[in-house]
């Protein structure tokens, strides 16, 4: 058995443990063009999902960047690659932010699956597995645009948010991310759900039409159905935020995008979501990642 063979075989041991173990929720949140508030959603949404009670973990995909750092004003001394590549602890990576929400930052990433020996493998798998019975909830932020990486964790994801501002260019990015995604061998529309957040609109009304707008060409066009998430208004509290380097439910807590992102974490909650018939968490889409069970 060659050394990807049996790498392989230890990721699928682990994924059948894990379908049979707690998995935390996780949701990806993405974008066709950048800018546009991944990163402001995921963690607004994180804090409103915290108020509801539940303990949510960040993770930061967009390696390179350190977004939401800026956000808290807070830096991690470690990031992922020191956990896998470095042997530093779970503990170590964890940042503690706002309302005891969590975060990680990936870092550089990993891209090189060749690069990992099967120690650093099977440590990986263990960690993550320890982060998923940490939180109820992770989200997922991840880079804009059509990388490996973002296609990688979207298609592997069952829960997508992708972010869209009525900008043309926001729309037709989304589209590309969409019809990049409906080719990618790993998506299967069966698993990976996927509902579009009109941010930055003047209006729900205008939210609506974003909507509509996107998911005539992808109805027409390709094979997966968008579901609309809602909206969050274009509100000047956001880049105050920023500033102040507090995220706008901490805040502004009342308003209106604040107030928006209480009732889509509710919508989250209330919602139906496929979770439980085909668990995915943390460990599938990151092993997905890196590649490691190609050629199965
Ligand atoms: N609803 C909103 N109203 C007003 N400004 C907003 C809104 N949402 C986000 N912004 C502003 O847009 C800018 C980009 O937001 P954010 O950093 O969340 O985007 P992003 O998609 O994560 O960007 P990147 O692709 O660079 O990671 C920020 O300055 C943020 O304050
Ligand atoms: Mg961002």
């Amino acid at each position: 058995m060659d050394q990807a063979q049996n790498l392989r075989n230890i990721v699928k041991q682990h994924i059948e443990t894990e379908k049979q173990n707690k998995t935390a929720r996780v949701i990806t949140v993405t974008s066709g063009k950048g800018g546009v508030g991944k990163t402001s959603t995921s963690l607004n949404l994180a804090i409103e999902l915290t108020r509801m009670g539940n303990k949510v973990i960040i993770f930061d995909a967009d390696f390179g960047l350190a977004n939401i750092e800026v956000m808290i004003g807070a830096v991690p001394r470690y990031n992922l690659s020191d956990m896998i590549l470095r042997g530093k602890k779970l503990e170590d990576i964890l940042l503690d932010g706002p309302m005891g929400i969590r975060y990680i930052s990936g870092g550089s990433g990993i891209n090189h699956f060749e690069d990992l020996n099967k120690d650093q493998v099977i440590y990986m798998l263990h960690e993550f597995h320890q982060l998923e019975t940490m939180a109820d909830i992770i989200i997922i932020d991840t880079g804009a645009g059509i990388s490996h990486t973002v296609m990688e964790f979207v298609a592997s994801s069952m829960e997508v948010i992708l972010v869209t501002t009525p900008e043309p260019t926001s729309i037709t990015d989304a589209y590309s991310l969409l019809k990049a995604l409906n080719r990618h061998e790993g998506f299967d529309p069966e698993n990976t759900e996927v509902k579009l957040l009109a941010n930055k609109v003047d209006d729900y009304t205008d939210g609506q039409s974003l909507y509509k707008k996107l998911n005539m060409v992808v109805s027409k066009f390709l094979d997966m159905k968008l579901e609309f998430m809602g909206v969050i208004p274009n509100d000047s509290h956001m880049s105050k935020s920023i500033i102040m380097q507090k995220p706008v439910a901490l805040s502004f807590p009342k308003s209106k995008s604040a107030q928006a992102y209480v009732e889509l974490a509710e919508a989250l909650m209330n919602g139906t979501h496929m979770s439980e018939d085909e668990k995915r968490g943390l460990s599938y889409i990151f092993t997905k990642y890196l590649k490691i069970r190609k050629g199965d």
